[in-house]
């Protein structure tokens, strides 16, 4: 038996991916653009053993077991995995056959789970990564990150750390569908996030859901796909130039017509709640008291009611102070952009 243990981050998207033009592979309608948060404090930690006396694949997510024979973005995962490996015992006959073993999963995440904190980004990215490590793949960041992809669409971005742009590319086969970093955490020191947890219960409508209906009924989402691409330049020019400006507006408007796109929908699907609404308000006040008009945070919302914040460190103080006055008990904390960090061969204990 082999066993293996990384963890992954989650990502926020600065411009949304919502909606994929092809179901099975998870190719998107759009480009998007994310920022890869700390994994010290959110985090997916994954465990996977590999064995020949497992007679199927099993996952435990955060203690309980799930049924996952009818999960296919799963099996995607373990078979694109599965064939790399197999290709490098093909031509090494010494290697140990991991890649006809099934494996155990076990996997944490210490923050919700399917409340739009992105999850899945972080958990499937974790699984790709812990599978790769396992099966010792030989094979590119990039490489992973159309894998993870085929888990969850935003894991593609969660391989990467600092600010990552998933390019939905062009090839009917995905080829050219995966997450490219635009820079990398360094670049841009100055910029914090602060996750305001409104509610840790899971969503009404998962992602993989809500964007299918999205697709399929919204007449603006057709208008969204021709503001995007320009939204895309202009973002990843303001990272460049670590414009916040020009960051915060584009976070906060591609937010806002995000959650438009899933008013639009029929029937409408809402994943923001009063508090989220009220901390939208909190924060265009916030920035109306600045002097010379400059915005001092900028918010965004996954699908799910929770709050992220970006803003320049040295208003990050009085940010806290507010949120935490006008939402007392409202868990809010500071997360910093970060790679992300392997812990390889830790036991799985008992099984
Ligand atoms: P979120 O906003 O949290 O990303 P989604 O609706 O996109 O919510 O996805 C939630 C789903 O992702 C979960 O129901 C589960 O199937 C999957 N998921 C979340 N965390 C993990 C994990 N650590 N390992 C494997 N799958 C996970
Ligand atoms: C609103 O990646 O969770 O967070 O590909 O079906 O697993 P699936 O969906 P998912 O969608 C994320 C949507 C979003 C925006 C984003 O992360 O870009
Ligand atoms: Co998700």
């Amino acid at each position: 038996m082999k066993t293996v243990t990384c963890t992954a981050p989650v990502n926020i998207a600065v411009i949304k991916y919502w909606g994929k033009r092809d179901t099975e592979l998870i190719l998107p309608t759009n480009d998007s653009l994310s920022v890869t948060l700390s994994q010290d404090i959110l985090h997916s930690k994954t465990t996977i053993s590999a064995s020949k006396e497992y007679t199927q694949d099993r996952l435990w997510l955060n203690g309980k077991e799930e049924d996952i024979t009818k999960n296919k973005r799963m099996h995607n995962c373990f078979r694109e995995t599965r064939a790399l490996r197999q290709k490098m015992e093909q031509a090494d006959a010494s290697l140990e056959p991991l890649s006809t073993y099934n494996v155990r999963v076990c996997s944490e995440n210490n923050f919700p789970t399917a409340a739009g904190l992105a999850s899945s980004a972080s958990g499937l990215a974790a699984l790709v990564y812990t599978l790769a490590q396992l099966f010792d793949l030989d094979v590119t960041v990039s490489e992973l990150s159309r894998i993870a992809r085929q888990g969850s669409g935003s894991a593609c971005r969660s391989l990467f750390g600092g600010f990552v742009a998933w390019e939905k590319g062009e090839a009917k086969d995905g080829s050219d569908s995966m997450a490219v970093q635009v820079a990398p955490e360094s670049h841009w020191p100055d910029l914090e996030a602060l996750v305001c947890v409104v509610s840790d219960a899971k969503k009404g409508t998962s992602s993989t859901e809500g964007m299918q209906h999205t697709v399929q009924s919204s007449p603006l989402m057709q208008e969204r796909l021709n503001i995007v691409p320009g939204r895309m330049e202009g973002m990843k020019k303001a990272i460049l130039e670590r414009d916040f400006q020009t960051f915060a507006e584009l976070t906060m408007r591609d937010s806002n017509q995000f959650h438009a796109v899933c008013l639009d929908t029929y029937p409408p699907i809402f994943y923001l709640n009063d508090t989220s609404r009220a901390i939208i308000r909190l924060v265009h006040a916030y920035n109306s008291t600045s002097p010379d008009g400059k915005l001092k945070a900028a918010y965004t919302y996954d699908a799910g009611p929770n709050a992220v914040i970006y803003a320049p460190k040295e208003n990050m103080r009085e940010i806290i102070q507010l949120i935490s006055h006008y939402f007392p008990g409202q868990d809010a904390a500071t997360y910093f952009t970060d790679p992300y960090n392997v812990i390889a061969d830790a036991p799985l204990g008992q099984d």
